[in-house]
C-alpha cells in the first residue's frame, strides 16, 4: 500500500517551512498596556496590533462587558437562529447599520466566517468571482468554497478587473474587494470598480476590516470615504475586532440582503452566537468611534510624523494613508533579522512573510494607534535607523 501518512506529511510540510525561514511560531503576550506588551518578562513597546483608534482596553467597553455579563452570563448559548440572539446583538446590529448607512447589519463571530458566509450564499458553481490579488484570505477561500469561477486581478488593477468581468458577460458575477489591503495599507480603487460594476451588472462587496473606524467623516470607512453608497457597494462586511478594539464581524447592506444571509449563510447559521457581553462592548465602541474624532485626528498625525522621519531615513514606503506601514524588505531571512533587531531595540513588530503575502515580498508590518505617542513614533524611527542597509527584492533598509 502507498498511501500517504498525513501527520507524516504535515511534518514534512512544517520542516520545509522552517528550512525556507518560513516557520510560523506562537508568541504568548503575557499582559498588555496601550501600546505596551509584555512577553517572556520583557516590555515591548508593540507596533504590530490592529487596535488602530485604542479601544481594546477602554474602561467603558470594560466597563459595558461587565455590566453585561453580569446581567447576562458569558455564552449566549445557541446560534442566533436558535435562541442566541439576544437584545445586546440587536442593539449592535441597529447602531452598525445606521453608523453604515445601510437598512441591516448582520453579525458574524469572525470576519473570517462573515466572508465565508456572504460569498457562500451569494455565489454559485457557474458564477465568477472577480478578486485583487492582494484580497484577504477568507475572501479567496469563500470564493473557492462556493465552487464560483474566481479570478484575481493584478493589486488595484481596475482595466485587469474589468476585462475579467467582460470575459464571462453571461455569468453572475461579484466583484469583492478589501478596503484597505491588510498587508499594504493602501485603499482599493473603490470608484473605479464601483464603475465597473454598474456596467457589467456585477455586484461589488467591500471587505473594510482595516477601513472601518479610520477612514472616512465618522470613521464610517473607505467606502464612506469614496463617497459610494448602498447602490454602488451593496455588500459591506467589516470586523469588530480591530479599529473597534473588540472581535467579531457584521455585514451590512439591504434587508433583503441580510434576510438572505440569515437563509443561506452556513457560518452565521450553524455556530454559536458571540457572547452578549462583547455586542454590548462593542456597542459603546462603536459610540466612541463614531463620536470621537479625536482619535482619528491623532492617529493621522502619527501616520504623518512617521511617513516623514521615515522618508528622512530613506526608507522605502508603501502608498498607505492608513494606520498600516509595512516597509518592504524583499526576503524572509531579511524581515526576520530585522524584527529581531528591532526587539533587541524593546519593539515588537511582526516579520510578513510567504505565504501571506507574495514570495520576495516578506516586510515589517508597522502599524499605528491612537493610543501610542509622538515619542513612541519616535523611538520606532529611532530603531529602524540602525538598521543595516540591505537590497531586497521589494525595496531596501
Ligand atoms: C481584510 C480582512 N478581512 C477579514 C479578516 C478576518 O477577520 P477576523 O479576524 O474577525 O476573522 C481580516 C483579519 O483578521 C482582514 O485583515
Amino acid at each position: 500500500m502507498t498511501r500517504a501518512d498525513l501527520l507524516e506529511r504535515l511534518a514534512i510540510q512544517t520542516a520545509e517551512r522552517e528550512h525556507a525561514n518560513l516557520r510560523r511560531r506562537l508568541r504568548t503576550i503575557e499582559h498588555v498596556e496601550g501600546p505596551w506588551l509584555e512577553s517572556d518578562g520583557r516590555r515591548l513597546l508593540g507596533f504590530c496590533s490592529n487596535d488602530y483608534l485604542g479601544l481594546a482596553q477602554h474602561p467603558q467597553l470594560v466597563a459595558a462587558l461587565k455590566r453585561a455579563a453580569d446581567d447576562e452570563g458569558v455564552g449566549s448559548g445557541s446560534a442566533h437562529l436558535v435562541c442566541g440572539h439576544r437584545r445586546e446583538h440587536a442593539q449592535l446590529e441597529e447602531a452598525l447599520a445606521d453608523w453604515m448607512g445601510r437598512e441591516r447589519a448582520l453579525l458574524f463571530s469572525t470576519g473570517y466566517m462573515a466572508n465565508l458566509g456572504v460569498l457562500q450564499a451569494l455565489l454559485a458553481p457557474g458564477d465568477v468571482c472577480v478578486q485583487d490579488k492582494l484580497n484577504h484570505a477568507c475572501l479567496l477561500d469563500g470564493a473557492r468554497l462556493a465552487g464560483a469561477e474566481l479570478k484575481r486581478y493584478p493589486h488595484a488593477d481596475i482595466e485587469a478587473a474589468a476585462r475579467q468581468l467582460a470575459s464571462r458577460p453571461d455569468a453572475a458575477a461579484l466583484v469583492a474587494t478589501d478596503g484597505v489591503f491588510s498587508m499594504d495599507g493602501d485603499v482599493a480603487p473603490l470608484t473605479g470598480l464601483a464603475a465597473s460594476c454598474t456596467r457589467e451588472r456585477a455586484t461589488l462587496m467591500v471587505d473594510d476590516a482595516h477601513g472601518l473606524g479610520v477612514l472616512g467623516a465618522d470613521g464610517a470607512g473607505s467606502v464612506a470615504a469614496a463617497a459610494l453608497g448602498p447602490r454602488e457597494v451593496p455588500v459591506l462586511m467589516t470586523t469588530l475586532g480591530k479599529a473597534l478594539g473588540c472581535s467579531g464581524a457584521f455585514v451590512a447592506g439591504s434587508a433583503a440582503l441580510v434576510d438572505g444571509l440569515l437563509q443561506f449563510a452556513r457560518p452565521y447559521i450553524y455556530t454559536t452566537a458571540m457572547p452578549p457581553a462583547l455586542a454590548a462592548a462593542a456597542c459603546t465602541a462603536v459610540a466612541i468611534a463614531r463620536g470621537e474624532n479625536w482619535r482619528r485626528g491623532k492617529l493621522q498625525s502619527l501616520i504623518a510624523r512617521f511617513r516623514t522621519g521615515a522618508a528622512q531615513l530613506g526608507l522605502p514606503l508603501t502608498d498607505s494613508p492608513s494606520a498600516i506601514q509595512p516597509l518592504l524588505l524583499g526576503d524572509a531571512r531579511a524581515a526576520l533579522d530585522a524584527a529581531q533587531a528591532l526587539e533587541q531595540h524593546g519593539l515588537l513588530v511582526t516579520a510578513i512573510r510567504p505565504p501571506t503575502v507574495p514570495q520576495g515580498q516578506a516586510r515589517l508590518r508597522i502599524t499605528l494607534s491612537a493610543a501610542h505617542e509622538d515619542k513612541h513614533v519616535d523611538l520606532l524611527l529611532d530603531a529602524l535607523a540602525t538598521l543595516p542597509r540591505r537590497i531586497g527584492a521589494g525595496g531596501h533598509v
